[in-house]
């Protein structure tokens, strides 16, 4: 049958041409091989907010779903990636690609990589790309990266046109079990961090877990300060299983990775949904921030990450809660070892001088009100109570640590003289 083999012989021909046209666009490729195994392994987690409510999906892979995934939102066709100079050379063309073929006219937008671009210089120049790209109040606006780029595109969404619609595709771990989840959008002002803000909430949170390969592993365990955080406000036994499953977490198991970010986003999405704009129980997510937020705005924004100095915070407020709120020795020592496992540091030491700016910082804290520093405290491991008020000499003995029983003066200067060459301290390093 000549017909029949002079057609296979063009198909054949055909299909190795296509070969070659694509082979430069390989690795952005979706084996579709595997799409059952990715989607039976896909979680999706509600944030029940009425006519808000919005999905959490969470998987391996998921990027290329991201067109779809929208298309699902009634949007308009025009949008714009917000991204920053790490995120978008490795993910961007994913992202561009899954939108297009999806009929959206997408356009690209790159911030600087790091803090600095949460300002509202970086605000400015988005609105005016965003007026040259004639997005309209139906376009959307995609956040593709960390906390900085989620809380930057967050905030230019809610206030362009008097808001549209936006969409979190979070890119580090802190990103995907915190940021991204919850609403609150806004940039820095000289004066301090997060001073100008919102609370408003994407349309869809998209984690794609593929997507933490790439992360530096110093950033990677920033993000577990705040994984550990929920085992310890929430759920006893999910800190249970990161004591279990800590070292597969930290290899970035993905079974592992996708099961602990289901749970924390789901315990966000749970607490966010009782109390959407922090007036009571969102507040127990401020555990150990008090001391954490006071330790970044001393040491200058950017020496500590977020994750390390809520680290720090965690364990004082933990060590404070056994004085005040009932937490047992032992609890401590569990938290303050999960920390140190997870390679996070577990205490400062500071100057006379620093101490004061320390206390100073904390008074000017959003969370204080008519002066006094409020802490939220763990009566026990998955149970924490909020608005506590806590002197300023316990706040000293926690950061410390308490000396060794009986200790006299020359022990006790010995003891310091230890505890400042001892590797898990923290400089301060100004
Ligand atoms: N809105 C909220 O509820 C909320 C909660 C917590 C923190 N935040 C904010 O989040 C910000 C911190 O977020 P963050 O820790 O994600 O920092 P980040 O956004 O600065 O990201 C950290 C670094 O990792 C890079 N990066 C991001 N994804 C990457 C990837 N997949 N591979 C390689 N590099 C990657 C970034 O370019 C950056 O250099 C802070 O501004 C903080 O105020 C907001
Ligand atoms: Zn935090």
């Amino acid at each position: 049958m000549p017909q029949y083999g002079h057609s296979f012989l063009n198909i054949n021909t055909y299909l190795a041409i296509r070969q070659i046209q694509f082979a430069p666009a390989r690795s952005l490729c979706f084996d579709t091989s595997r799409a059952g195994s990715i989607l039976a392994a896909m979680r999706n987690v509600k944030v029940q907010l009425g006519g808000r409510s919005y999905s959490i999906v969470i998987g391996n892979q998921l990027l290329p779903r991201l067109g779809a995934e929208c298309r699902r939102l009634e949007l308009g066709r025009r949008c714009a990636i917000i991204s920053d100079r790490n995120v978008a050379p490795r993910f961007s063309p994913l992202a561009l690609r899954s939108l297009r073929d999806a009929g959206f006219e997408p356009e690209l937008l790159t911030v600087p990589a790091g803090e600095t671009a949460k300002s509202l210089r970086t605000v400015q120049h988005c609105y005016d790309q965003f007026a040259a790209h004639r997005l309209e109040r139906k376009s959307f606006v995609v956040a593709l990266g960390g906390g900085v780029v989620g809380d930057l595109a967050g905030f230019v969404a809610a206030t362009y046109l008097r808001s549209i619609p936006f969409v979190q595709v979070p890119t580090t771990l802190l990103a995907q079990v915190d940021s991204s989840v919850g609403g609150k959008v806004g940039v820095n002002l000289a004066a301090g961090k997060n001073l100008v803000g919102a609370f408003y909430q994407p349309r869809l949170v998209l984690c794609d877990l593929a997507t933490l390969a790439t992360l530096p592993p110093r950033e990677f365990r920033a993000g577990l300060a705040e994984v550990i955080k929920y085992g310890i406000i929430y759920d006893a036994s999910f800190f249970r299983r990161l004591e279990k499953d800590l070292p597969k977490l930290i290899q970035r198991d993905p079974t592992t990775l996708g099961a602990v970010v289901a749970r924390c986003c789901a315990i966000k999405a749970e607490v966010v949904g009782q109390d959407e704009t922090e007036s009571g129980l969102r507040a127990i997510l401020n555990f150990g921030h008090t001391i954490g937020h006071a330790l970044e705005a001393i040491s200058g924004y950017g020496k500590y990450l977020h994750g390390e100095a809520i680290s720090i915070g965690q364990i004082a407020a933990a060590k404070i809660s056994a004085k005040l709120s009932g937490l047992s020795a032992n609890e401590v020592g569990r938290i303050e070892n999960l920390f140190r496992r997870a390679g996070l540091p577990t205490s400062v030491r500071l100057s006379p001088a620093q101490r004061e700016k320390l206390f100073a910082a904390m008074q000017l804290d959003k969370k204080v009100s008519g002066g006094e520093i409020k802490f939220v405290l763990a009566k026990k491991i998955g149970h924490v109570v909020t608005g506590q008020k806590v002197s300023r000499a316990l706040i000293e003995e926690a950061l410390d640590g308490p000396p060794p029983a009986g200790a006299e003066w020359q022990n006790l200067f010995d003891w310091h003289r230890r505890a400042l060459r001892h590797p898990k301290h923290v400089q301060i390093p100004w």
